[in-house]
């Protein structure tokens, strides 16, 4: 292989590595913007708590909750796995059920919406059995 290939070849294995590199910066950078933008724990909670209490009125029921509350519930469920030592490791288990329930509502199965409601709230009860005073 010519010289100047060797040296291409080299140059090119370093842009690589730049860019994993600039990558995870990056990654890391949107992390942190994401945790220094976030509103008070409790406030979110408390806002939280209106919202779940009513989606669990819906399943009692028997009725189909409306978009904009689902939506609105959904993006808090995400941003509560953003604050640290608030039950971290119970975040990917909490996040799997809150993401079956969105596939249940996404899809119009309404009939499996109470059990995938129930099965969110047996993780919120684990969390806050161990966390909440
Ligand atoms: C539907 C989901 C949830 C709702 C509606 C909810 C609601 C609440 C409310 C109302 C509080 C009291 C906030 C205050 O101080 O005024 C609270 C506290 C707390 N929750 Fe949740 N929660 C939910 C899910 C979770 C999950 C999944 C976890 C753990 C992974 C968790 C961990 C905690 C902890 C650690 C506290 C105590 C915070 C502190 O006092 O330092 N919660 N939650």
């Amino acid at each position: 292989m010519s010289k100047l290939k060797k040296k291409i070849k080299a140059a090119k294995k370093k842009v690589k590595k730049a860019r994993r590199k600039l990558a995870k910066a990056q990654t890391r950078l949107a992390r942190l913007e994401t945790r220094a933008n976030l509103p008070p724990y409790a406030e979110l909670k408390q806002e939280m708590k209106g919202q779940w209490d009513a989606l669990k009125g819906f399943a009692a029921n028997g009725q189909q909750p409306d978009e904009q509350l689902l939506t609105a519930f959904y993006r808090n469920a995400q941003l509560i796995t953003q604050y640290r030592g608030k039950g971290d490791d119970h975040y990917a288990e909490f996040l799997a059920r809150i993401v079956s329930l969105e596939q249940v509502t996404g899809s119009g199965d309404w009939e499996k919406y109470p059990e995938a409601v129930a099965a969110v709230g047996s993780r919120v009860k684990g969390c806050h059995d161990i966390y909440k005073k």
